[in-house]
C-alpha cells in the first residue's frame, strides 16, 4: 500500500512515547513526507513495535472495564426485551444448522454466549484476560460450552478455512490495522462461508482513557457510516456485502443516538 502524506502525519501524532508530536498538522506530515525518505524507512521498521505499544493499551483499557463492561445498554442484557430482541437477531441470521463460529473481540461473550445458546460452535477471541474470564463465568453459569482464546484479532492462528461464520461487534474500531484483520478474517472462512459485523458510527465518545493516546493510530476511530464500513469490506475481497440497520430501540433499550448496522458479506 503506497505511504501517503497522512499516513505519515498519523504515525506521528500518534506516537504513544512522542506525545509532544501530536500538534503535527497533516500540512507539516506533507513537508516531513517529501523531505525525510530514509525517516520513513525507519518508521516502518518500527511499525511493528509501535503497534504493539497501541495494542498493548487497547488490552488495559478493556481489562480495566471488564468488571462493569456488561452494566451499559449497549454492553450487556438488561431486559428481557433486549434478551428477546437479541436472540430473535442471532437466530434469525445464523440459521438452524449449527455452525462453527468465531466471535472476533468476544469481550464478555456478548455475541458467543448468544451463538452457542443456539446451538452453534462456537470460538470466542479476545486479547483482554480480563474481559476472557467474565466471558467463561458467564457460559459456565450458563451451562454452555465455548471455547475462548486469548488473540490478537488481526493475526489469528487459526487454520485457513475453518470456519463458517465469523462474527465481530463493535470491535474494527479498534484495530489499529482493520485491513489486515479483513484479510486475516476472509482467510479463516470457508468458501461461501460469512462474515457478520455488527458496528456504528458514534464519533468520538470513546476518546478518552487510554483512547486519548492513541485514536489517532486507529483508522475506523469512532466507527465509519455504514456505506464506508460496506465499501472497505468489498475492497477486501468479499462478495455479497450488504448493510442492514440495526436501529429497533429493543436492541439497545432505547433510540439509538447514531447509526447503527450490520455489514453482512461471504468469502
Ligand atoms: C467494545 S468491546 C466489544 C466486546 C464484544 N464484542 C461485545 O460486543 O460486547 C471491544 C473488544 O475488542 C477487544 N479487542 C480490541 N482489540 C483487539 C485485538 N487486536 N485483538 C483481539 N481483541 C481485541 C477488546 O479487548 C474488547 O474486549
Amino acid at each position: 500500500m503506497e505511504t501517503t502524506a497522512r499516513d505519515v502525519s498519523r504515525f506521528l501524532a500518534c506516537d504513544v512515547f512522542a506525545q509532544g508530536n501530536r500538534g503535527l498538522s497533516e500540512s507539516c506530515g506533507r513537508l516531513l513526507f517529501s523531505a525525510l525518505p530514509a525517516y520513513m524507512n525507519g518508521m516502518a521498521a518500527d511499525q511493528n513495535g509501535h503497534s504493539e505499544r497501541v495494542k498493548e493499551l487497547v488490552r488495559q483499557h478493556w481489562n480495566r472495564r471488564a468488571a462493569d463492561f456488561d452494566l451499559e445498554a449497549s454492553h450487556g442484557l438488561l431486559t428481557d426485551a433486549q434478551a428477546h430482541a437479541w436472540r430473535r437477531l442471532i437466530s434469525d441470521l445464523a440459521g438452524a444448522v449449527p455452525l462453527d463460529v468465531l466471535d472476533i473481540g468476544c469481550g464478555t461473550g456478548f455475541l458467543s454466549l448468544l451463538f452457542a445458546a443456539e446451538r452453534h460452535r462456537v470460538t470466542g477471541v479476545d486479547m483482554a484476560p480480563t474481559m476472557l474470564a467474565r466471558a467463561r463465568d458467564k457460559a459456565k453459569a450458563q451451562g454452555l460450552v465455548i471455547r475462548f482464546v486469548e488473540a490478537d484479532a488481526e493475526t489469528l492462528d487459526l487454520a485457513a478455512a475453518s470456519q463458517d461464520l465469523i462474527v465481530e461487534r463493535h470491535v474494527i474500531w479498534t484495530l489499529p490495522h482493520p485491513e489486515t484483520a479483513l484479510d486475516t478474517w476472509r482467510r479463516l472462512l470457508r468458501p461461501g462461508g460469512r462474515l457478520l459485523m455488527i458496528e456504528g458510527h458514534w464519533g468520538p465518545a470513546e476518546r478518552r482513557d487510554e483512547y486519548n493516546r492513541i485514536y489517532d493510530c486507529l483508522p475506523l476511530f469512532g466507527g465509519r457510516p455504514e456505506a464506508e464500513m460496506a465499501a472497505l469490506v468489498r475492497a477486501h475481497g468479499f462478495a455479497s456485502v450488504g448493510v442492514e440497520p440495526l436501529m429497533d430501540p429493543e436492541l439497545w433499550t432505547e433510540p439509538p443516538g447514531h447509526p447503527r448496522y450490520i455489514v453482512t458479506a461471504r468469502a
